[in-house]
């Protein structure tokens, strides 16, 4: 037993459906979340930046004594996560392997579509976890830089006339590609999702890397014994740029209202 919170951390809001996971799946656990709502988003800088950020992450977490990380996160798991997680005394663990799992057992006719930020559609973190689950996969994938900013302005209705021509434009070559299942490569598409799933059609799995990593790092915690022991879990949230507007927006990413319980903490003190 280990009564220590999780520590779970985003370029920004996103992670919060990976945090919405956990409490479903552990809602006994104590969860710090870290937000760099300042700096995001991170789908187009370079790999080195977001190295720099992600142990930057890390540090502020560790200083509230989590006894496990996860990356909610597709574009920190893909580009600096293998670089970090070895230099840390906790398991630190991000979206790849699970989702990359999940869609290999998902798929029958093995083409298999990834959509996330350009950062995550330039690394071949993805097709790398894949292909070791199920040799000879096809990886398809396309970048969608837009749907991020959409994300955050709530353009999120799949009636919204303005995301559907975005959908409709990023996800044609994937569906021209013939795939039966689509890897959600990022932690924002969940909020999306049913727009992307009434784009894509009946036939396709959509894979929400943020639930599949959830539940990866609850079965981690189990099998280490890290587990809280039940009880009522507790949230606290940081984000490094103002908390205005933090209530409305969490509500959306975590399907319920946690107030104005956000505090700014200033990335220059990582
Ligand atoms: N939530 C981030 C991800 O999962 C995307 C946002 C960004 O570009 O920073 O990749």
């Amino acid at each position: 037993m280990d009564l220590r919170p999780i520590g779970v951390f985003d370029s920004g809001l996103g992670g919060l459906t990976g945090v919405k996971a956990l409490l479903e799946l552990l809602p006994g656990e104590d969860i710090v979340y870290f937000g760099d709502t300042g700096r995001v988003p991170y789908g187009g800088r370079s790999r080195q930046t977001i190295v720099r950020y992600a142990r930057q992450a890390v540090s502020l977490l560790l200083r509230h004594d989590v006894k496990a990380i996860l990356v909610a996160c597709g574009t920190v798991s893909t580009n600096a996560l293998e670089d970090i997680k070895g230099d840390y005394p906790i398991p630190i663990t991000g979206v790849v392997e699970a989702a990359a799992a999940a869609a290999a057992k998902a798929t029958k006719n093995g083409r298999i579509g990834l959509i996330g930020t350009k950062a995550t559609v330039r690394s071949s973190a993805f097709e790398q976890r894949i292909r070791a689950e199920l040799p000879g996969a096809q990886v398809f994938k396309n970048a969608c830089p837009l749907f991020v900013p959409l994300v955050e302005e709530g353009r999120t209705d799949p009636s919204d006339k303005v995301l559907q021509l975005v959908v409709e434009d990023y996800l044609a070559p994937i569906k021209a590609a013939g795939v039966d299942t689509l890897i959600l490569g990022c932690t924002h598409y969940p909020l999306i999702f049913d727009a992307i799933a009434r784009s894509m059609g009946p036939g396709v799995t959509l894979i929400n890397t943020a639930e599949a990593a959830a539940a990866d790092m609850a079965e981690l915690l189990k099998n280490a014994g890290l587990l809280s022991g039940g009880g009522s879990g507790s949230l606290r949230c940081f984000v490094s740029d103002s908390t205005e507007g933090f209530a409305q927006s969490a509500a959306a990413f975590l399907g319920r209202d946690v107030g104005d319980t956000a505090q700014q903490i200033s990335v220059d003190e990582l």
